[in-house]
């Protein structure tokens, strides 16, 4: 079982990653683990590209994206496809939707081409996907209030405004595999549902 998390930045993701998994360790026993990582820096030595492609100053968009693409390579090889190899089930902040939320919608590339390159990459379809959807200018003011702004979140709600366009333009394609929940509730409300989708997907 391979579930990711997404949402622009601020929409509270990783607060709800890690209900999740806490959740599922309790209720899920008999299954092989539940592995939580994230993206982009999920393997070892993965930090180094986070840092270059989060905080030096890149300024052609490709390079941007093929720094994910390569940072996705070792994630999928070294972290990823192992653990789903042993039967875990793998929780991933952000993963493939991110790339064409924010590479596309946010960037101006070419959808079409991204998805050519996920697929020559051989990277593993998501078994299901929680998108917590925010407003840009709420998610804006939870991360200026946290003090936390790096390169991306710096341009601002009207970029975030666009990737969210995109995750849910994804949303409305790729219904069967993404599930909206809306980031607007309290956080035990929110964990409530993920979880709620999340156990009926795993018992189906
Ligand atoms: P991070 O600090 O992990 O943000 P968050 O905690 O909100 O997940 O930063 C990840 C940033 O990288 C975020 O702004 C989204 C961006 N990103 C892309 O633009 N493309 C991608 O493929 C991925 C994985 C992330």
């Amino acid at each position: 079982m391979f579930l990711t998390l997404e949402g622009i930045d601020g929409c509270g993701k990783t607060t709800q990653a890690h209900l999740l998994v806490e959740r599922l360790r309790e209720t899920e026993k008999s299954c092989g683990g539940v592995v939580w990582t994230k993206e982009p820096g999920g393997w070892p030595g993965g930090e180094k590209i986070r840092d270059l492609v989060l905080r030096d100053g890149l300024e052609h968009p490709l390079s941007e994206l093929f720094l994910f693409l390569a940072d996705r390579c070792e994630h999928v090889l070294q972290v990823i496809a192992p653990a789903l190899k042993e039967g875990k089930i793998v929780i991933c902040e952000r993963y493939t939707d991110s790339t064409l939320a924010y590479q596309s919608w946010g960037r101006g590339l070419p959808l079409e081409k991204i998805e050519e390159l996920f697929r020559w990459c051989g990277f593993p379809s998501p078994d299901k996907t929680i998108w917590i959807d925010l407003p840009a200018p709420a998610a804006y003011h939870r991360m200026a209030g946290r003090g936390r702004m790096d390169r991306l979140e710096e341009e601002g709600t009207v970029f975030l405004e666009k990737v969210r366009s995109g995750f849910s333009f994804l949303a409305e394609r790729d219904r069967g595999r993404i599930v909206r929940i809306d980031g607007e509730k309290d956080i035990s409300g929110i964990s409530a549902e993920i979880l709620d989708t999340v156990l009926a997907f795993l018992h189906q």
